[in-house]
């Protein structure tokens, strides 16, 4: 005998009782680690446990697919008890939710994700677990009573992936054509008429936290528990503080930050690129409300690299 089957003994051996309390129990544990590990930008406990979040891309593919041959098998089989088949798939898939939903906790917890999008993403997948348990509950049941409570997973199952799914592409996806990203310009055009004033903020500060911050300091990640694309956000700043304040280079961590030995641990960004000597001095000279010369505007503006994706119009 393997374990596989001694598991699979022990499971049947359960009485309907002992079994919800299992699913119940199983699924409080992960509404308890969502409010313990929330999605809020901030790192708690220990960092190891970011590596089995990792792996909640891989993971969530397996309980899907799953999730998805149960009623097939149910409606070609069409027995009015459930097959030895559809029991293992059915408590496999139930299993596979349970630990995709675990992995993915612990991935947005550890990649600084938050936001709107991942709250719905979180409890959706965890409705998913939630449903694709009780399906495995009701495996005893009559065959209309199984087949609809695999297809209420499923319907959960889908609504998550698709949070899911415009969390990591964007709104509307996938029903929405690619942009073609379009090519970078080669020239910089600081679009002021003669002896107007520039808004440095808009023209020269923001673009470049867009093209070296936003990525992990946005709406979809909030590292820190920082935004950056908003003047309001860098004015509130962090877990650790004001990102701008105006006049004070010491006190503005978006300064003291780029400003490192490339080697410290809290030198930003984390990765990609250094900013260039033009984008720190743009900073500062914003940072101290002076005029950005337009020679270094433009210098900052040509080394912020090309966007990922053509911006929204
Ligand atoms: C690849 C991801 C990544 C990028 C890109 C990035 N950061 Fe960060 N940032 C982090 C992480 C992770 C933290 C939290 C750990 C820490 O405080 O060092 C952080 C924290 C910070 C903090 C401290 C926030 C607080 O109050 O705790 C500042 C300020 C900051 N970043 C500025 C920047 C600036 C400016 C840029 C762009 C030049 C940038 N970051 C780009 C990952 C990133």
């Amino acid at each position: 005998m393997t374990p596989l089957h001694r598991i699979e003994e022990r499971l049947h051996a359960l009485t309907f009782r002992q079994a919800a309390i299992l699913v119940v129990a199983a699924n409080l544990l992960l509404v308890a680690l969502a409010f313990l590990l929330p999605p809020d930008g901030a790192e708690r406990g220990p960092a190891i446990l970011s590596i089995l979040g990792n792996f909640h891309i891989l993971a969530l593919h397996i309980p899907a697919a799953v999730l998805l041959i149960v009623p097939m098998f149910e409606f070609f089989e069409r027995h009015e008890q459930a097959t030895a088949t559809v029991r293992r798939l059915s408590v496999f898939s139930a299993a596979g939710t349970w630990g995709a939903v675990l992995c993915g906790i612990l991935h947005a917890h550890f990649n600084g994700f938050a936001g709107e999008a991942i709250e719905l993403h979180l409890w959706g997948g965890i409705g998913a677990a939630a449903f694709a348990g009780l399906a495995s509950l009701l495996l005893s049941q009559s065959f209309t009573v199984r087949l609809a409570s695999q297809v209420v997973a499923i319907g959960v199952m889908s609504f998550a992936a698709h949070i899911g799914g415009e969390i990591v592409h964007e709104e509307g996806f996938p029903f929405k054509p690619n942009k073609v990203a379009s090519p970078r310009p080669d020239k910089v055009v600081i679009d002021v008429a003669p002896g107007a004033k520039r808004d440095d903020y808009a023209q020269v500060i923001a673009p470049i936290l867009e093209a070296h911050c936003v990525e992990c300091h946005g709406a979809k990640k909030v590292k820190g528990k920082l935004r950056m694309d908003t003047l309001e956000a860098l004015k509130k700043g962090g877990s650790e503080g004001a990102a701008f304040v105006a006049g004070d280079l010491q006190k503005s961590l978006m300064h003291v930050r780029v400003t490192l030995d490339p080697s410290d641990e809290e030198f930003m960004p984390t990765e990609g690129n250094p900013l260039t000597k033009d984008q720190v001095q743009a900073f500062a000279l914003f940072i101290e409300g002076k005029p950005i010369p337009d020679d270094v505007a433009k210098a900052a503006l040509a080394a912020t690299k090309a966007p990922k994706q053509a911006p929204k119009k």
